[in-house]
């Protein structure tokens, strides 16, 4: 989907995503320091904003201008740098103790381009979060776009995060409001070297 198209999904409901973050994040996050951030694909900024409460500091990227309108409202007074950017060209220019990337679905071309700089982003001993559908939700879970070939796989995955220390990286279930399927995803859970 291009930037128009959701721009469209994201002005024709109030909030497409929940406001509560990826259930991934806290656990995760609860075991760092609180320090600098940057979110790509942000969308309506649930996990931006989240960390933000939780004394972060968060840069949030989206191509959406309507996804970034939304989580400056759904925001309030909470403080985050949101920017308007295709994250397949993004530049930080600095780097972030935490870098991530939650459900961007994009070809080879596109993932590679942006994990490429998202790497180079985290600071020597910094975290970096992925979490994606994974190939098995087409078929055996909920939710998702319908195109296998930009499903996450461990295998599409793990070179894309060449250079950081692999945590973890395999599927996980996620329960869905209303359905008695789980959702997979796939969570990549790693650490660059000091
Ligand atoms: C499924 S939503 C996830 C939003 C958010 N990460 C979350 O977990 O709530 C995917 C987001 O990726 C954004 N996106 C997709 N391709 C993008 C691109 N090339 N550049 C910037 N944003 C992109 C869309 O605008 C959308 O907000």
């Amino acid at each position: 989907m291009d930037s128009q198209q959701w721009d469209l999904m994201y002005s024709e409901k109030e909030l497409v995503w929940s406001a509560k973050p990826n259930m991934f994040l806290p656990p995760i996050v609860a075991t760092l320091p609180v320090g600098s951030a940057l979110d790509l694909a942000s969308g309506e900024g649930r996990n931006a904003i989240w960390l933000a409460n939780e004394g972060w500091d968060v840069t949030a990227v989206d191509f959406s201008a309507v996804g970034i309108e939304k989580a400056k409202r759904v925001a309030g007074d909470t403080e985050v740098n949101w920017v308007v950017a295709d994250v397949t060209t993004y530049q930080p220019g600095r780097t972030f103790d935490l870098v991530m990337i939650v459900y961007v679905h994009i070809d080879d071309a596109g993932m590679e381009a942006l994990f490429s700089y998202a790497v180079d982003a985290v600071t020597p001993g910094g975290t970096f979060i992925g979490v994606g559908h994974a190939l098995r939700n087409l078929t055996e879970g909920v939710g998702g776009p319908p195109v296998p070939e930009i499903h996450w796989t461990e295998e599409r995955m793990s070179p894309l995060v060449a250079g950081l220390d692999i945590v973890s990286v395999g599927e996980v279930l996620r329960p869905v409001a209303g359905s008695e399927v789980e959702a997979i995803d796939l969570l990549v859970h790693a650490t660059k070297p000091q």
